[in-house]
Parts: structure tokens; C-alpha cells; sequence
């Protein structure tokens, strides 16, 4: 899991000469933007476009939006609104703005006339139409599509990859749970499960491309299957995991609502299903989980956590958390960090409660002062931390198998990657270690992170 707010850079490869530009894409927002962002790419390689490194060098600049939290919206407005100088100087230049941000129409329409120097904005669901927007800017038109409906999903659009040793794989788009604080509902659509042949056909693609690890996307996985006959996310994991090559499995983002006992007996059992959950609790009050319309209670929460842990010895949780929900009082925040100290997360991103228009809890009474939210997400963190230390202190002397991800050639080479488990491990290696599965003696704690040296016996 990364930082849900996190910008990424493009991460395609530098400048090539192409027939008809580069392109540079930047990217707000979740995994599934990040896929989107990987379709885009795709879609404007197949037009002839190739990818450029910096914005200045690009004919095609995107922006890929999230509005999950105010945060993000405002700094969209910020980043476009810098765009202008660009343009100025490259009159050429096509400037387009797409995703969830753009899915809401007072939004797209305000920002297509608050910056008449974009030349595309469009929703999430209109990704596949990118080529046809890309062409008539190319003739000197402007486009401003919103699609409300639901569109069929697309499964074989062209995509550039970004991960180096991971690649996402889409399992189910939209979501049907109305969390009373979410606009994800609103701009993401019903929940669509995609036909498991078509899943397990991309990830052997993927295999024959080079990936052993995978990450299974959806806004919920855990009801992967719901608009299918005899589809679950047990069943998916079962089908994903016989494929012949693949090391890691890994998925996001699972609602405690839906975690099912099958779920958590295929994660056990399939050797190559990692050992984490990303398992959102959002708050430790039943009352709060009740007005965000979660469907679960502190205790069942626990249960699921014990369960999971019955089940898997190595077995680590991460959790995303919110502040001054509506209604939340000292008593509800104090249950939060209780539940917190309680559960002993791996990690958490934690956020201060940002009102979403058009979601319930946006009109609900009692909103809490930013105040408070600011000094409660204070608290929070500081107990995360303590915890997450803790957690990381358990793997002292413990060898962890380490998917190696890259490696830090500023001063000694450092190299870095992640167990089964989520755990992020650092250790003295080389860049010929990328992609390999290397076992990891942890040693020490340093600030939030884990070091070790590898081990010299072989897997
Ligand atoms: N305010 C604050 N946090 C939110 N999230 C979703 N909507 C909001 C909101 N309106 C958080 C939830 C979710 C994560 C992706 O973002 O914790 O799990
Ligand atoms: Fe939003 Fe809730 Fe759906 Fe997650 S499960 S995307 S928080 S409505």
C-alpha cells in the first residue's frame, strides 16, 4: 500500500523520438488512479506518443485527479493552475485533466471555465475515449465529457506498466457501500466484478511479461463476485494463485464487512498469497461505525483480527483511519485510540475527516472544529507510531524473504523491498539484486524502518 496522497512522478522512461510528441501524465489519488494513469499511457503510446521525464518536455501533459479528501482537489486547482505559463510559451501543448475529480460535474465544469487554457477534461469512465479528446485538441477543439452512467468495462485497453516489480491487476471497479463520508460511490459507479477468465488471462500475461508479484485492485475485494454466479474473492484467489510463475499475490482494499472465513482459509493455505491485509477500520466507536454506515463493530473487528491471526503466525494489518467524523466526541476518539493500542497495526494512514458535497455526513450536525480534528490526528499519530515500532521490533533477529525493489546508490548501495507481509526491509546489496526474492536477517529498528544483511544460504 502507498500514500493515498502521494503525486507521483511519471515514471516512463526518458524522452524518445517519437512520430507524434511525448506525453508526461501526473497522477493524485489511489492504486486504481495509478492503473488508470497506466491505460492513459497506453492509449497515447498506441496514438504514437512517447513518454517524456519532465512536464516541460511534453506535448501531452495529464492530469489524473482524486477527490477522495479536499486535499487532493485543492492541489489540482494549484498544479493546473501553473500550467499556464507552459502553455503560454507552447502554444501546442494539449493540457488535459480526467479522473474522479472530473466525475463530478459542477467540478469539471467550473474547472473548464476557470482555466479556458485546458483543452480536455473528462471523467473516470470516459478513459477508453482519450484518444478521440487527444485528437481534437490536436485540431484546436476543447472537450468537456461527463459520462454519469456506468460504462462497460473495458478489459483489453493497451497499458505501460509502472511498477517495476509489481503490477495491478483491476479486479472490481465502483462500489455499492455508501460509507456516509465517501464520494468514491458517486464517481467510481456500482460495484462491476470482472470475469475471473479475463483476471487470470492478464496475470499470466503479466508472468510471461516478467512480473512474480501482483496486486489484486478494488475499491473492495471482499465482494468480488457479488454480480457474478459462483464468484468470490476465496474462489479468485484459488484461480490467481494456480498460475505457474507468479511468487506474490497481494489485493486491496478489503472491508472488514466482508472478510469471509473462505477468504481468510485461502490466504492461509496458497503458498503464494502474502501474508498482509489492508483492513480499514475508519473508527474504534460502534457509534461513530454506525453513522459511517460501516456495517461492523468494534468487537467484530477484533474477531476478524483474531481470526486472522489465528490463522497466519507472520500475519500483518494495515488500516486507513479517520478524525472527527461528525458527532465525534472525546469518549468516540478515545475508543479510536483504544482500538488502535488494542489491534497493534503494522501501519495506518490517518486523515482528518474532509466534508465530500453530495455525501451524507456532509450535512450531518455536530461537524467537529478543524481544531480538534488537527489535535486528534496529532494524538493518533503519535500512538501509531509508538505502535508501529513495536511492531517493527518483533522482527529483530527474524530472517524475511525480501522482494527486492530497488537500490539506493547514493553512498553505500542500500537495497529495499518488502517481505510476505508488507514488512519493508533495507540491507547492503546490488542493483543485480532487483526483482530477486533474497532472505533477510532483520537487525535493527532505525526510525520506522527495518535493516538486516542477507543471508547466506540460498532459498
Ligand atoms: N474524509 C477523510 N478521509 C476520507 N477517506 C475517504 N473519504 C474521506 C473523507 N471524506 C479515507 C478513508 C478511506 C481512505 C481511502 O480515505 O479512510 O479508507
Ligand atoms: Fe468509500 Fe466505503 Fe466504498 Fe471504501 S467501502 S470506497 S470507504 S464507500
Amino acid at each position: 500500500m502507498e500514500n493515498y496522497n502521494m503525486e507521483r512522478k511519471s515514471p516512463f522512461s526518458e524522452v524518445k523520438m517519437s512520430e507524434r510528441g511525448a506525453y508526461y501524465i501526473e497522477t493524485f489519488g489511489c492504486q486504481m488512479n495509478v492503473r488508470d494513469s497506466e491505460t492513459a499511457a497506453g492509449l497515447l503510446e498506441t496514438l504514437g506518443f512517447s513518454s517524456a521525464s519532465e512536464k516541460e518536455n511534453a506535448d501531452v501533459i495529464l492530469f489524473n485527479t482524486c477527490c477522495v479528501r479536499d486535499h487532493a482537489e485543492k492541489r489540482v486547482f494549484g498544479n493546473i493552475g501553473a500550467m499556464k505559463e507552459l502553455k503560454d510559451a507552447k502554444p501546442n501543448l494539449i493540457l488535459g485533466v480526467f479522473g474522479c475529480m472530473m466525475q463530478q460535474p459542477e467540478v469539471a465544469q467550473k474547472l473548464y471555465k476557470r482555466f479556458p487554457f485546458v483543452d480536455i477534461v473528462f471523467g473516470t469512465n470516459l478513459l477508453s475515449r482519450l484518444p478521440a479528446f487527444v485528437e481534437s485538441a490536436e485540431h484546436g477543439s476543447r472537450t468537456l465529457a461527463i459520462e454519469e452512467n456506468n460504462i462497460q468495462i473495458e478489459d483489453d485497453l493497451p497499458s505501460i506498466r509502472t511498477g517495476m516489480i509489481n503490477a495491478f491487476v483491476n479486479i472490481n471497479y465502483g462500489c455499492d457501500n455508501f460509507c456516509t463520508y465517501c464520494i468514491v460511490p458517486y464517481v467510481r459507479g456500482r460495484e462491476r466484478s470482472r470475469d475471473p477468465k479475463a483476471i487470470v488471462e492478464e496475470v499470466k500475461k503479466l508472468v510471461a511479461e516478467g512480473y512474480s508479484e501482483i496486486t489484486l485492485l478494488g475499491q473492495n475485494v471482499n465482494s468480488y463476485g457479488k454480480d457474478l454466479s459462483d464468484a468470490t474473492f476465496a474462489k479468485l484467489l484459488q484461480l490467481v494463485s494456480g498460475v505457474e510463475g507468479l511468487k506474490r499475490i497481494r489485493f486491496m482494499t478489503s472491508h472488514p464487512k466482508d472478510l469471509s472465513d473462505e477468504m481468510i482459509e485461502a490466504m492461509a493455505t496458497l503458498p503464494n498469497v502474502c501474508h498482509h491485509v489492508h483492513l480499514p477500520m475508519q473508527s474504534g466507536s460502534n457509534e461513530i461505525l454506525s453513522r459511517m454506515n460501516r456495517k461492523y463493530t468494534r468487537e467484530r473487528y477484533l474477531e476478524i483480527v483474531r481470526k486472522l491471526r489465528n490463522a497466519m503466525d507472520d500475519v500483518e494489518i494495515t488500516t486507513d483511519i479517520i478524525v472527527g467524523f461528525p458527532g465525534e466526541t472525546e469518549e468516540d476518539f478515545s475508543q479510536t485510540l483504544d482500538l488502535v493500542d488494542q489491534v497493534g497495526f503494522a501501519s495506518a494512514f490517518t486523515f482528518k475527516y474532509s466534508p465530500r458535497m453530495g455525501t451524507r455526513a456532509a450535512t450531518m450536525e455536530d461537524q467537529v472544529s478543524e481544531a480538534t480534528k488537527r489535535e486528534r490526528l496529532h494524538r493518533l499519530n503519535e500512538l501509531q507510531e509508538k505502535k508501529s515500532r513495536e511492531n517493527n521490533e518483533k522482527y529483530v533477529d527474524r530472517v524475511g524473504i525480501v522482494h527486492v525493489e530497488d537500490c539506493d546508490m547514493r553512498g553505500d548501495p542500500v537495497c529495499y523491498g518488502k517481505c510476505s507481509n508488507f514488512k519493508m526491509v533495507y540491507f547492503a546489496g546490488s542493483p543485480d539484486l532487483i526483482g530477486q526474492y533474497i532472505p533477510v536477517r532483520m537487525e535493527k529498528v532505525r526510525k520506522n524502518s527495518l535493516y538486516g544483511t542477507q543471508e547466506d544460504q540460498p532459498l
